[in-house]
């Protein structure tokens, strides 16, 4: 089939990268040219393990990108630009309509248009058809659309873009689930074939469940501190439950990335517009907006004040194997710190350069080792692999490590970590 991608973020570029593996012919449109030429040279533009691999065997190919929208000759036609949070807390749809707009100017009769970017339910039907139906001159069925919500992890972008739990395809024609459910057919994942506005829904949905899942640890891991008991060792027995699974369980600084804060914020706006105070979605950013400043008053009830005090911030993005910082906790932990006088020293082994950008004001290190040996506290953010074995028993200055993610065991510097009471 020939297909095209509209946005090259993470989740354009993997799915980019899923239909040339699969054989199809693959343009990939973007704005930004140095991501066009990056991509066109085997380069890729974002850190994403087992990507630069697909990339170097596709790329001038049978994956092209480019930043016109020469899509009269595409079958397929996927939007996966972003959909940001607004100020208020509402979805961004600008570089939606603007995608819209550019493919409906040079949409063929007979294409299927399908929405992976993260939307609110009704926003394919009432923004993104309407403005192509009139930049194209096309009604709705001379042209296809379907909904096609992405569930990917980024730093597992790859893996979880070929091996999906689920495909939900929301289709406003039957031709088009036809053709997406024939798409994916070789990735043998269960299909669930939905309207549009049920599969806008599941995305947000999904997001909120999980990031409800996290919430709820980090609250019971609260308790278990007051309790001195391990709020890892309890989530462990309320994951056995199959009923519950053990996945997103674990308690530490809270989530942050480009979806949970943005999907779950976006939620509890369309709940309000629609008349109604959403009290768990409400609860569950509480709660992940407490957790940051929750790790910086455990180093305070072990230390007292922080005022003065050296303090190595290990892993500064969102999230292990990712250079993406967006919403990343290591932030607020941060500017908590430098609320209490304390000097702050960042390291991590992707991110550093996208941290440098939003937070100038502080020592950055050139490795894990150099930060913690400056340091009088060490707090880990993110659980990297190469955090794991630092031995930080041999860093004599070192009074305390305070784990936001369960990823140190030193046996003599004190140790603290988020739900562990002793
Ligand atoms: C998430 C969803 O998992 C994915 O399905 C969706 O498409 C996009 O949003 P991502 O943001 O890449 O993916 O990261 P994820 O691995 O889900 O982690 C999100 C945040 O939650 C991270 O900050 C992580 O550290 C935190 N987290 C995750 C926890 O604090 N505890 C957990 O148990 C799991």
């Amino acid at each position: 089939m020939k297909i095209a991608v509209v946005g090259t973020g993470y989740v354009g570029l993997t799915t980019a990268l899923l239909f040339a593996e699969l054989g199809h012919d693959v343009l990939a449109i973007d704005i930004d040219e140095e991501k066009v030429k990056k991509i066109n040279e085997g380069f890729c533009p974002i850190y994403e393990p087992g990507a630069d691999e697909l990339l170097k065997k596709h790329a001038g190919k049978n994956l092209k990108a480019t930043k016109d929208y020469d899509i009269e000759d595409r079958d397929l036609i996927f939007i996966c630009v972003g959909t940001p949070s607004r100020e208020d807390g509402g979805m961004e749809t600008k570089y939606l309509e603007e995608a819209a707009r550019q493919i409906g100017r040079r949409l063929k009769r007979g294409s299927v248009v399908v929405v992976k970017s993260t939307v609110l339910p009704g926003t394919t039907e009432k923004l993104v058809v309407p403005i192509i139906e009139e930049e194209s001159g096309l009604k709705r069925g001379e042209f296809g659309v379907a909904m096609n919500p992405e569930f990917l992890r980024e730093g597992l972008a790859i893996y979880d873009t070929f091996h999906p739990d689920r495909i939900v395809i929301g289709e406003l024609d039957k031709r088009s689930g036809d053709a997406l459910e024939e798409l994916y057919r070789p990735l043998k994942a269960p299909i669930l074939r939905t309207s549009i506005k049920v599969a806008e829904m599941i995305k947000y949905a999904s997001n909120a469940f999980l990031a409800m899942k996290i919430s709820f640890a980090n609250e019971i891991a609260i308790l278990c501190e007051k309790l001195g008991i391990d709020v890892y060792e309890v989530m462990k027995g309320v994951g056995m439950d199959h009923r519950i699974s053990p996945y997103f369980l674990n308690a530490g600084a809270g989530f942050g990335g480009s979806c949970f804060p943005k999907d779950v914020k976006a939620l509890i706006y369309l709940a309000k517009k629609l008349g109604y105070e959403p009290k768990l979605l409400t609860g569950t950013l509480e709660i992940n907006e407490y957790m940051p400043r929750h790790v910086v008053e455990l180093a305070e009830r072990e230390l007292g004040s922080l005022k003065g005090m050296k303090i190595a911030i290990l892993g500064l993005a969102f999230k292990p194997e990712t250079d993406d910082i967006r919403e990343t906790r290591a932030l607020p932990i941060v500017k908590e710190l430098l609320k209490r006088g304390a000097r702050v020293i960042g390291y991590d082994p992707k991110a550093m350069e996208n941290f440098k950008k939003l937070v100038p004001e502080i020592e950055y290190a050139k490795t894990a080792e150099e930060a913690i040996s400056n340091a009088d506290v060490v707090i880990i953010q993110a659980d990297w692999e190469e955090f794991k074995n630092i031995d930080f028993d041999s860093f004599e200055n070192l009074k305390l490590v305070v784990d936001g993610r369960r990823t140190a065991r030193p046996k003599k510097v004190r140790y603290v970590a988020v739900g562990r009471g002793d």
